[in-house]
């Protein structure tokens, strides 16, 4: 039986009680094949699994996309039951923002870069509540997907500049038959732009520069954030209606 815990206090306790290591997958639900390999990652690696669900507000810039946000708890409860996980810490906004976000992590680099240029605040967000999160649940390891690189690189340092005792461990990003990187967002797609989702995979395999890579994107009807070249991987942020889609690959 997998644990359902709804507050810090309530986790905290049960977390005193587990022994050996705990591997941890931070997710804001909507749970697909993606998640579930970072929870065999965790399964494979650690004596107890934990999985948070919490979507978190202060990570969205749009309060439209927050609204939107796919919630399918029955689904993710089979999921982590199917991935023997421990327990699912699932909080409510008040417990996790007793302070109403008068408190935050920020990075003043490298997340104003790509994503953070296009979403301000984002990072913000996701640095804080990933704090909040690790503070709760005292992971030994935590699983983050390759697909979110920024967010990856990020939170990588964000552990190392507070010392703080946790390993972060990166899973290749997992993708549909087709080339799609595997994505919540994915779920919110019209069938006919899910038909032509896949485009940016093979435009970002396949085109010899960014800027190419940006024209062609552009020609097939996406409106395209960015494509950017940087540290050996190629980034693209583009949007089909209102889904907004991301994905890199090493170049
Ligand atoms: O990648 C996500 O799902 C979220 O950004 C995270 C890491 C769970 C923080 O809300």
């Amino acid at each position: 039986m997998v644990q359902v815990l709804r507050t810090p206090a309530e986790f905290k306790a049960w977390r005193k009680n587990q022994t050996g290591n705990v591997g941890f997958v931070p997710t804001m639900g909507a749970l697909h094949s993606g998640h579930e390999e970072l929870l065999k990652n965790a399964r494979r690696e650690n004596q107890v699994v934990v999985l948070s669900i919490f979507v978190n507000p202060t990570q969205f810039n749009d309060p439209k996309d927050f609204e939107k946000y796919p919630l399918t708890w029955d689904q993710d409860l089979k999921i982590a039951e199917t991935n023997k996980v421990d327990a699912i810490f699932y909080p409510r906004y008040p417990d996790m923002y007793p302070d109403e976000y008068r408190y935050k992590v920020s990075e003043n680099s490298y997340s104003q870069l790509l994503d953070g240029a296009h979403r301000p605040g984002h990072f913000d967000g996701v640095l804080s509540v990933v704090m909040k999160l690790f503070n709760v649940v005292a992971p030994d390891k935590a699983y983050f997907g390759e697909k979110d690189f920024q967010q990856l690189t990020l939170i990588k340092g964000m552990v190392d500049a507070f010392f703080m005792d946790v390993e972060i461990v990166p899973v290749a990003t997992v993708r549909e038959n087709d080339g799609l990187a595997k994505s919540s967002r994915n779920l919110l797609l019209t069938p006919e732009d899910r038909q032509k989702a896949p485009i940016i995979y093979k435009t970002i395999t396949t085109a010899k520069t960014s800027e190419e890579a940006a024209k062609a994107l552009t020609a097939a009807g996406f409106a395209v954030d960015y494509v950017t070249d940087v540290h050996g991987r190629r980034f693209v942020a583009a949007r089909l209606g209102a889904v907004r889609l991301i994905d890199n690959v090493q170049i």
